[in-house]
């Protein structure tokens, strides 16, 4: 039997228990423990085979609950959480004693979050407890954006995945945290760099590829599918350097004819970059599954939501 379920109950009475359950929000699915118990805690990074210099995402029922986990509100950061809560905002703010360290690494900030999705929601508030929940996959992998990845990642080693469907948004959180006041970009994500001046005016990025140790979690192999992924803004030229491979194509708009390509995916036929990055993942997890010889991944649009999809994309690629 799978380990699908849409059991609010069951998935409340395992948490409960110490044990994981997988979740779904609107950017991918978490691998979510109690954020108080240190078996739930440890089975989460040995599950996902994550390193424990590398901390986890606080989920939270309601914008209010964020005084409990944290010590001090910068002014731009409740103007961020006004705007944005619940939604794909991460805040990294300076931790609550109450914080286990294994949740932070050890770090004296905690990255928070109210996810936005109605199962998850319902599932916090029938919960005494918040929720630590990376995304659902073995580390280094590609997240997942369906309850099914999840199973295909866990089916062996967790007990259930709670089904809520596609994930809307499609890619992780946007986290931003505080250098003396000042916010920062830690990690592109789901909301635009350009929606996020709107609210508070001009921002830094630290978006690094080495290791950050703001954000520790930033290694440059990230979100790596299994077979060997090039990216390409011009995939007619480049599909002639791979003549005789067996190609899979993931394109943003523009299908591609009269070429021998084995497997393509179009993200969007319109062009509509909220529709494209909803299905990136997925489209990675279909193509990867296929065994080919390559991926070639079209290059976004550099703007908006694009900024943040190529960066994933970068991050997904093999140099060669
Ligand atoms: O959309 C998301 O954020 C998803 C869903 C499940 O909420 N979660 C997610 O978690 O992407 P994860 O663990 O895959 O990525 C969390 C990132 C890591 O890069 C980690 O280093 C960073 O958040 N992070 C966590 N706590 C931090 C802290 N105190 N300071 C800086 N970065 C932190
Ligand atoms: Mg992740």
């Amino acid at each position: 039997m799978g380990i699908i379920s849409k059991d609010i109950k069951k998935a409340v009475a395992l948490l409960q228990n110490e044990e994981l359950v997988a979740i779904p929000t609107e950017t991918v699915y978490g691998l979510a423990g109690n954020i108080y118990s240190e078996k739930a805690i440890k089975a989460i990074f040995n599950t996902k085979q994550r390193p424990f210099f590398n901390p986890l995402i606080v989920h939270i029922q309601s914008p209010e609950y964020l005084a409990t986990i944290v010590s001090h509100i910068p002014k731009k950061a409740q103007q961020l959480a006004n705007a944005f809560w619940p939604g794909p905002l991460t805040l990294v703010l300076p931790k609550k004693d109450t914080i286990p360290d294994v949740i932070t690494a050890g770090k004296n900030t905690v990255a928070v979050r109210v996810p936005n999705h109605p199962i998850t929601l319902e599932l916090l508030k029938q919960l005494p407890f918040p929720l630590a929940a990376p995304s659902a996959n073995p580390f280094n992998r590609i997240s997942p954006t369906t309850a099914q990845h999840v199973e295909n990642y866990f089916r062996d080693t967790i007990q259930m995945v709670l089904e809520g469907g596609a994930c809307k948004n499609g890619i992780e959180s946007t986290i931003i945290g505080f250098e003396n006041n000042d916010p920062i970009i830690y990690r592109l994500g789901s909301i635009s760099v350009e929606d996020i001046k709107a609210v508070i005016g001009e921002i830094a990025i630290k978006n690094k590829k080495e290791i950050n140790p703001d954000a520790p979690g930033m290694l440059e192999k990230h979100y790596a599918p299994s077979t060997l992924t090039v990216l390409s803004s011009n995939i007619v030229k480049d599909l002639e350097k791979y003549r005789n491979k067996r190609i899979g194509v993931l394109s943003f708009k523009n299908r591609i004819d009269n070429i021998a390509i084995k497997h393509q995916i179009v993200l969007s036929e319109t062009g509509d970059m909220t529709e494209a990055t909803s299905k990136l993942y997925d489209a990675l997890h279909q193509l990867d599954s296929l065994h080919l010889d390559i991926i070639i991944a079209e290059i976004f649009p550099d703007y908006g939501l694009g900024t943040s999809v190529n960066d994933r994309l970068q991050r997904a690629a093999h140099t060669i």
